[in-house]
């Protein structure tokens, strides 16, 4: 592995000259004489260099005489549809909509929060913001009007962009009465509020144009063909590009605030040399712009690289069938293909045998990139001998915006370790701690590797998070103050001798569902709200499908009479409310207590370990013993009887 060490430890010897190198693959408009400056825990990525990432991303391939290429290939198995745009129609679309959100007032450093479903405006409208040095915060669909309301209390965005619905199979999500009811929590912050109208959708723009409670409502097509194309603002390159809001451990999200320089130097390196892809590769990564997997790798990473995105509106599986992600590849020959594990095992559970993989369809494909949450052996294998293609687990966060940990197959195609997420990536010093912070990177006497905390020392690498949007101490006590020094990354693992790095799991109340990543509380703050509800915690539970899923356990009130079943119905549907479908919430047991410790603590690690069967230790600080029996019966699961709390 020289070629990839040599590199990397390159980048941490001598971070200045590495990343002013990275730093040529960007056209600025002010050229960085500097890559870094630091001052006690903070740090600032090419602090005199300007630039524009729309230029980066669109005008200087049409410039470069690329205007004709295909920038982004839309494809919607939930309409039968598809459209091609090529940089050059991307960009007259982007300058359109910036010019249209100038006309709002939308300036520099201003927030646009977008609420889009998966179509080819979510990318227009992320770039049309970035056009003008706005700052965009892109809300999942999934996500209910509460969590829409905590993100705009949060950003206090001027503008919001939405549509009049997203598809999910079997059911039109429609976005203008969950946009309503987050303004009618929040007033006084949102001026006005565009609408992308769908056909496929009821319930127009039309509806909503003129005010309401202060708020304008816009149709996009209209404001678009009333505006002049607005021309790129530069901006400075720590200026934010983005917020993205994302679960930590209390129930209110943390927003992770991207600078645009380093951002736009991190992903160049990493398409060149991570994914290998440059200017007429296609890449597909089959995620949501909601998440940070689709700002980095639909939407920034491919068109700063001049290569051509897939935009995908569907589902692995049912949109129409298990075949769709290798029709997509076969079609657009995709040389680098990035998804979940779940959507894998989607796939494995409704066709074992591959046979909707049509014959030739993986030729063009390179790489099958995964992330989000921890490969399986099982689907690894299955994968691995069925696709016949190289798979690269690889990790990263929302927080570090792209891969801590990959196989740099634009450099050297490492060999892969089973379990592993491989080696770290340059500017990422990966140690392994105690919970004192005591060192503990590198092999033991016996030849063990010690399993720990995983932290970065900090500086971050470029692209990482730059902070939390309005909270320095929220940043810094997030990440900064656990292990001076060092970001926590919230991970547990191990490194083996030769340097591969094994992510094991969270070590604190984040779980992962479906690659989704959801607090358990703010879940656990839903659950409460129920008058019936005394106490309640929720873990995150093996599921075969998803990774994980929520499962909650409550105690009830004295002399409260429920139904099992009309409080667990009642209990799904507040999380649906408050969270979102995108929770997945379906799992409620009643527990006469909840086990904890002698000073009030819930045992949530031991009650997971219950659920999944795992082996346990009966902590020596429980309070009583006797309430894990409890829990262990009510797991085997006697039939509910109307609940009463004695
Ligand atoms: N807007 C509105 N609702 C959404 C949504 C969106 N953008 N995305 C998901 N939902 C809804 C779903 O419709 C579902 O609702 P339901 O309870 O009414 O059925 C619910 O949220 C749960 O969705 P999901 O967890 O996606 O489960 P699913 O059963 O619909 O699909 C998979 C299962 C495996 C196919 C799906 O989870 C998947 O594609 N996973 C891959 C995840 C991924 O790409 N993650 C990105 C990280 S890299
Ligand atoms: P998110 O911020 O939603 O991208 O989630 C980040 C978290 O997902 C990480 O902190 C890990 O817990 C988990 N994760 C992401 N990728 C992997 C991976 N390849 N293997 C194991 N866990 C992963």
């Amino acid at each position: 592995m020289t070629a990839y060490r040599d590199e990397w430890r390159r980048s941490l010897d001598e971070p200045e000259a590495f990343w002013l190198e990275a730093a040529s693959a960007v056209d600025w408009t002010c050229a960085p004489a500097r890559a870094l400056t630091t001052r006690e825990d903070a740090w600032t990525w090419f602090p005199d260099g300007a630039l524009n990432m729309s230029v980066n991303c669109l005008d200087r391939h049409v410039d470069a005489g690329r205007g004709g290429a295909i920038a982004l290939r839309y494809h919607s198995a939930m309409t039968g549809t598809s459209k091609d745009y090529t940089y050059a129609e991307l960009r007259d679309r982007v300058a359109g909509f910036a010019g249209a959100l100038r006309g709002l007032g939308v300036t520099r450093r201003d927030r646009v929060l977008l609420y889009l479903p998966m179509t080819p405006e979510a990318v227009i409208a992320m770039l049309a913001c970035a056009r003008l040095g706005a700052i965009h915060s892109v809300v999942f669909g999934g996500f209910a009007a509460t969590e829409l309301a905590v993100r705009i209390a949060d950003a206090r965005p001027s503008v919001i962009v939405t549509a009049s619905g997203g598809l999910e199979p079997g059911r039109i999500v429609e976005y203008l009465p969950i946009v309503q009811k987050a303004l009618e929590a929040t007033p006084g912050i949102v001026s006005t509020v565009v609408v992308r109208d769908r056909a496929a959708v009821p319930g127009s723009a039309d509806e909503m144009t003129g005010s309401v409670d202060g708020v304008a409502w816009r149709d996009w097509d209209r404001l678009v063909a009333a505006a002049e194309p607005a021309d790129p603002v530069p901006v400075v390159a720590s200026d934010p590009l983005y917020v993205l809001y994302t679960s930590g451990t209390t129930g209110s999200p943390k927003g992770v605030v991207r600078d645009t320089g380093g951002y736009a130097v991190a992903l160049s390196w990493a398409m060149r040399n991570i994914y290998d892809i440059g200017p007429g590769d296609t890449m597909f990564t089959a995620s949501d712009v909601g998440w940070v997997v689709g700002h980095s790798f639909i939407v920034y990473g491919p068109l700063l690289a001049g290569a051509t995105t897939v935009l995908f509106e569907g589902k692995p599986v049912g949109t129409p069938d298990a075949g769709e992600f290798w029709r997509i590849v076969r079609d657009y020959r995709v040389k680098a293909m990035f998804t979940a594990p779940t959507a894998l095992r989607a796939i494995r559970r409704v066709d074992p045998e591959l046979d909707e993989l049509p014959d030739g369809a993986l030729d063009s494909l390179r790489t099958l990139f995964l992330a989000g949450e921890r490969l399986d052996p099982e689907t690894w294998h299955w994968a691995n001998d069925g696709l016949r293609v190289p798979i690269v687990d690889h990790w990263w966060q929302t927080e570090t915006g792209w891969p801590i940990c990959a196989i740099p197959v634009g450099i050297e195609a490492l060999a892969p370790k089973a379990g592993s997420t491989a080696v770290p990536m340059p500017g990422y010093d990966v140690r392994i701690v105690d919970g004192k912070g005591r060192d503990l990177t590198g092999t033991g006497a016996d030849g063990s590797t010690p399993e720990g905390n995983i932290v970065l020392r900090t500086p971050l690498p470029p692209g990482a998070l730059t902070g939390v949007w309005g909270s320095p101490e929220r940043f810094r006590d997030s990440y900064l103050t656990a292990f001076p020094g060092h970001y926590a990354t919230g991970d547990a693992g191990h490194i083996d001798e030769d340097g591969y790095v094994f992510v094991m799991g969270r070590t604190d109340d984040v779980i992962n569902v479906a690659g989704h990543r959801l607090s358990t509380g703010s879940l656990e703050e839903v659950l409460t709200m129920h008058h019936a509800v005394a106490e309640c915690a929720v873990i995150g539970v093996h599921d075969d499908l998803k990774g994980q899923r929520a499962a909650g356990f409550v105690t009830l009130k004295a002399h409260v009479e429920i139904s099992h079943d009309d409080l667990e119905r009642e209990l799904v549907a507040l999380v649906r409310e408050h969270v979102g479908p995108v929770a997945a919430f379906r799992d409620v047991t009643v527990l006469d207590r909840l086990p904890k410790t002698r000073s009030g603590k819930i045992l949530r690690k031991t009650m997971r370990q219950i659920v999944d069967g795992e082996p346990y230790k009966i902590p020596a600080t429980i309070e009583d013993p006797a309430v894990l029996d409890g829990l262990a019966d009510a797991v085997r699961g006697a039939a509910p009887a109307p609940h009463s709390a004695r």
